[in-house]
């Protein structure tokens, strides 16, 4: 998925069955949550298609305002910040989704958050009526916050109201709706539908409609019973909201594995961000969680997310809407086949392969692109190459990553980890959105060439540095680095540190 806010699942999940099954109210209560999630994916992809129109748009306010069109590099920088904002809104609410979800509770925040897409949603519909592309860029960072919130309290409100047994398959859904959401936006901003000058406001302020529908049906669904009782103690309510849940009167056994976890967490002491930066243990772990999260974001994924259209169109094809849109349906298929792939592959392997495939894309673009003049087929060769970028993306650095940070890290410095993590991965994103459209320019039909170097670099990382997590305890894992007291002593013999770390890779 583009940003790749993946739902978290760690091994010891979902192995034991307590034999809980699918309710009505479990259903009704993860549909209205994910809604946030479609919304989040929404606004990833809805600035691809209307590009064009409304840097026209942007070019009239100002012809308007300083009677002389507008310098090109201007309108270039006003763009980018109008796409790019939006990770700075997320970067910021992201960082506070923990405390906002122990203070408000899971449902209530996700209730409250839904004003800020309403406020983004009005900024961005009205910002053709008011001339001003200062409300589109301030209507991008709410909606970015509100998406930064989204994109950690879904996971999580669906994570502790699933049974056991279903979490790995319900939190699935979550980046189903994210990647159905930019599809949405892409088919809507056709223009034949949504896409056109006078109608480019109702695409972007439509996003409102799932909040509407999610406050209409979040009164019908119970909040999260591990936050009732493990945050608040209310053990009562605890009960019944999980009896609304499973529809069954006698609770007691999902109620023993809260209680479990709860003597387990109460065991680990909460680690703060700035203990994760102190302590010599987390270095390393924390060094590959970073990383990754570059890898991701510096990987090229949202240059085709946010500017695609534009890039098709400078190769020749002639209606690059299309092969948006295909880029957002091999995103969704690929992001469905990578929920089985993780379930039976190595995550390091999946990492590995997903780097190299999107790499080989990367030179065939740039390829594709330096040929597609003198000879006009070729311009379809970018088109599949830029398929096969997707599909590799899900396949590896998409979800990968957010698996490994949570899997690196015990429950408690994990969700400091986390806050790092999603941080470096929401700056990335910006830097990619503000920069691209210049760089883009700077380098012409070679840009993606800089992609493709840096996932080589990502690929070398990961290959020396990275270790195999799935099916190890936290304790074997941090054996790895145990073993390898500094970064200098790992890079001088790197090939027995890595038969030691991953002897998967050798198979
Ligand atoms: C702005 O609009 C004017 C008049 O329509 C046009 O001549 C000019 O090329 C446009 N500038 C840009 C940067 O698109």
């Amino acid at each position: 998925m583009p940003t790749g806010f993946q739902q978290i699942r760690t091994e010891e999940e979902g192995l034991e069955d307590v034999g809980n099954g699918i309710t009505p109210t479990l259903i009704l209560s993860v549909f209205t949550a994910v809604l946030g999630s479609l919304q989040f994916g929404y606004n990833i992809g809805v600035i691809n298609a209307p590009q064009e129109i409304i840097e026209q748009e942007y070019n009239d306010t100002w012809i308007h305002r300083h009677g002389e069109p507008i310098n090109p590099n201007t309108l270039k920088t006003l763009w980018s910040l109008s796409v790019a904002i939006f990770s700075i809104g997320g970067m910021i609410s992201s960082f506070m989704v923990g405390v906002v979800s122990e203070w408000l509770g899971r449902k209530r925040a996700m209730i409250v958050n839904n004003a800020l897409a309403f406020l983004g949603g009005a900024f961005m519909g009205l910002a053709k009526l008011g001339k001003s592309y200062e409300m589109m860029i301030i209507g991008r960072f709410l909606i970015g916050a509100f998406s930064g919130f989204a994109s950690g309290l879904v996971p999580m409100y669906v994570g502790e109201i699933s049974p056991t047994n279903l979490r790995g398959a319900l939190g699935t859904l979550n980046q189903l709706a994210i990647v159905i959401g930019i599809l949405i936006a892409q088919v809507f901003g056709l223009d034949t539908l949504l896409g056109t000058p006078t109608l480019w406001p109702i695409l972007l302020g439509i996003t409102v409609v799932p909040s509407i529908l999610q406050l209409l049906l979040f009164p019908f669904c119970p909040e999260s019973p591990r936050f009732l009782y493990i945050v608040r103690n209310k053990e009562s309510k605890a009960k019944e909201s999980l009896k609304r849940l499973t529809g069954r009167v006698d609770v007691s056994v999902a109620l023993t594995e809260m209680k479990e976890e709860k003597r387990r967490m109460d065991l680990e002491r909460k680690v703060s961000i700035l203990q994760l930066f102190r302590s010599r243990i987390y270095r390393q772990p924390l060094l590959i969680a970073v990383v990754l999260q570059l890898s991701q974001q510096l990987s090229g994924i949202n240059a085709i997310f946010y500017y695609s259209t534009d890039i098709f169109k400078k190769t020749g094809l002639e209606q690059p809407i299309y092969a948006t849109i295909g880029a957002g349906a091999v995103n969704t298929v690929f992001t469905v086949v990578s929920v089985f792939l993780v379930e039976r592959a190595g995550r390091r392997t999946l990492h590995l392969l997903g780097l190299a495939g999107m790499m080989v894309c990367a030179i065939l673009m740039t390829v594709a692109q330096n040929l597609s003049d003198r000879v006009p087929a070729i311009s379809y060769l970018s088109m599949v190459a830029t398929f096969g970028f997707v599909a590799f993306f899900e396949i590896g650095p998409g979800p990968i990553p957010w698996f490994i940070v949570a899997e690196l890290f015990s429950q408690g410095p994990r969700p400091a980890a986390m806050a790092v993590a999603g941080c470096a991965n929401w700056t990335c994103n910006f830097i990619i959105g503000m920069s691209f459209p210049s760089i883009a320019d700077a380098c012409g039909a070679f840009v993606f060439l800089i992609f493709a170097a840096l996932l080589l670099a990502f690929l070398i990382f990961t290959y020396i540095k990275v270790p195999e997590t799935r099916g190890r305890t936290f304790d074997q894992i941090a054996a790895t680095f145990r073993r390898t007291p500094s970064l200098l002593d790992q890079e001088i013999k790197p090939s027995t540190e890595l038969d030691e770390l991953s002897p998967e890779a050798y198979e």
